[in-house]
């Protein structure tokens, strides 16, 4: 018995609730992966706007991905801790018993803009920067929480839980209600500054702090696996399971963007730019997110483009369903820069960063006779390019200069994408050598929370390696420079036009100045 005990590897498991996929990662000692698993989901729009998944396919998605994944690892690894990632603020509304009230409402799900400016009302742009240190946007948790109360009064009532994607794993798991502070900050019912569940937020929204699950560290243990959970994930009962942290915060930790100065790009389905920091800044206008990182007494600074990855997976599906991402970017490679004039705004669902506007939407600008399908694909890879942009130069405003951004998600697989990306910021791009990107950096919280490094940034040292994947070419950056400013130009253009087209006539935008 002990000899077969020695042979068997110790490994953790990182897992990543993401929106089109769950991602199971099996990760050894030495960060090498060794086994991975996925398993695609849908996305349901009732209503136009709105974006919604059941929590409970999660969990059979998150139980097949890990089993997937265990057994691509084989049979001499034992997992010795489980790390939890997700997208961040979708809300999962739990009743007494622990039961799922309803299909929870994504971070991209648009139909809160009432109850964002009922909060914004009620807590005052002072009390936002003070008590939360963030705007309330449509994604947010706590507009869904009271979007409940205002339209499903009876679902409202049987709430007893509010969870996080990746916690509502935890509970399935181990019985525990919990979530850690990179998700908490998401909610916009968290001081982000302090660390703890803003009591006055809370009191001002009428909202029983009792929904909430206690914080625990990203690093920290929370519970142990069950014999259900053991069985779902095909790992031993009573492994531990750690914090863990959101998928923006996650992300960061696997590409090593644990310091200041070390931006990501994420470029899943929606692009995020993130700048580490070490203290909680919070921008005047707060036209950043600010939240608490998966590192303990870190924090950062974050724009959201909604649809990066999302836009071009829209375009597929639409023009050339079926066709592989790989055959439609070598098509748009043979296509001149700003395929022969022709842009993309890719505001399909709204745009949060810069523009915090939900009722903006998707336009393709200088369309021609001469354009082909390979126009339109390179068109939305460099609107998503630009709209990443438009985050980085708000943060040059706050005076952070980056020098070179790490890329995550699936666009950070195409060398086509992060080209382009490269000449958009003018700026070398990396990547880690792990394409797991969230789910990995799970996998390393989990190394943590087990004991096997003493702190995040030496499970890093000893496991993340990034090399540089595309430089900037000078003559393609000046020209993106050009056409960049172009894009920044649509927007205010049609900012009333989207208002009005949304039926609307009100000003949906944020208050950037106000
Ligand atoms: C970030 C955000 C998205 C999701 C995607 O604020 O809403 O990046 O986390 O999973």
């Amino acid at each position: 018995m002990a000899t077969n005990m020695a042979k068997i590897a110790q490994a953790v498991l990182g897992i990543d609730v993401g929106t089109t996929a769950v991602k199971a990662v099996v990760v050894g000692v030495d960060g090498e992966v060794l086994g991975e698993g996925e398993v695609e989901q849908a996305i349901a729009t009732p209503r136009p706007g709105w974006a919604e998944q059941n929590p409970q396919e999660w969990w059979v998605n998150a139980g097949l991905a890990s089993r997937r994944a265990m057994a691509a690892a084989g049979k001499r690894v034992g997992v010795v801790a489980v790390g939890l990632t997700g997208q961040m603020h979708s809300s999962v509304f739990l009743d007494g018993a622990g039961e799922v009230i309803r299909p929870a409402l994504l971070w991209n799900d648009a139909r809160t803009s009432e109850q964002r400016r009922h909060i914004t009302r009620t807590l005052g742009l002072d009390g936002l920067r003070e008590m939360l240190g963030n705007l309330p946007l449509e994604g947010f948790t706590a507009p869904k929480v009271v979007w409940l109360m205002q339209n499903e009064p009876a679902n409202y009532a049987r709430l007893r839980t509010l969870l996080l994607p990746k916690d509502y794993i935890r509970y399935r798991l181990t019985g525990d209600y919990a979530t850690d502070p990179s998700d908490a900050a998401g909610t916009l019912l968290y001081d982000v500054r302090r660390r703890r569940w803003s009591e006055r937020a809370l009191e001002a929204l009428g909202l029983d702090a009792g929904i909430l699950p206690r914080v625990a560290g990203s690093t920290q243990v929370t519970g142990a696996v069950s014999a259900e959970g053991a069985a779902m994930l095909g790992i031993a009962r009573g492994t531990p399971v750690v914090g863990g942290g959101a998928d923006n915060a996650a992300g960061a930790v696997g590409c090593g963007a644990v310091g200041e100065g070390v931006t990501q790009a994420s470029v899943g389905t929606s692009g995020t730019l993130l700048l580490p920091t070490r203290e909680p800044r919070v921008a005047p206008d707060m036209n950043l997110h600010t939240f608490c990182h998966a590192v303990p007494d870190m924090w950062y600074l974050m724009g959201t483009a909604l649809s990066a990855g999302g836009a071009l997976g829209w375009l597929r599906d639409v023009v050339a369903p079926g066709t592989s991402y790989e055959a439609l970017t070598a098509e748009a490679a043979a296509t001149p820069v700003a395929g022969d004039g022709l842009l993309f705004l890719p505001y399909l669902s709204g745009e949060r960063t810069p523009h915090n506007d939900a009722n903006a939407r998707g336009v393709f600008f200088g369309l021609s006779l001469a354009h082909r399908r390979a126009h339109l694909v390179r068109a939305v890879i460099e609107g998503a390019c630009f709209a990443l942009r438009d985050s980085l130069e708000l943060m040059r405003e706050q005076g952070a200069a980056p020098a070179e951004a790490r890329a995550i998600g699936g666009g950070a697989r195409s060398g086509f994408w992060m080209q382009i990306l490269a000449d958009v910021f003018n700026m070398p791009i990396a990547a880690a050598q792990s394409a797991a990107g969230p789910a990995y950096g799970a996998a390393l919280l989990a190394m943590v929370g087990c004991g096997m490094f003493g702190d995040v940034e030496s499970a890093v040292r000893a496991c993340v390696r990034t090399s540089v994947v595309a430089e900037p070419d000078a003559a393609r950056a000046a020209e993106y420079d050009e056409i960049y400013d172009g894009y920044r130009r649509l927007y205010p253009a049609l900012r009333e036009r989207f208002a009005a087209h949304a039926g609307t006539g009100a000003d949906g935008g944020a208050r950037r100045r106000a």
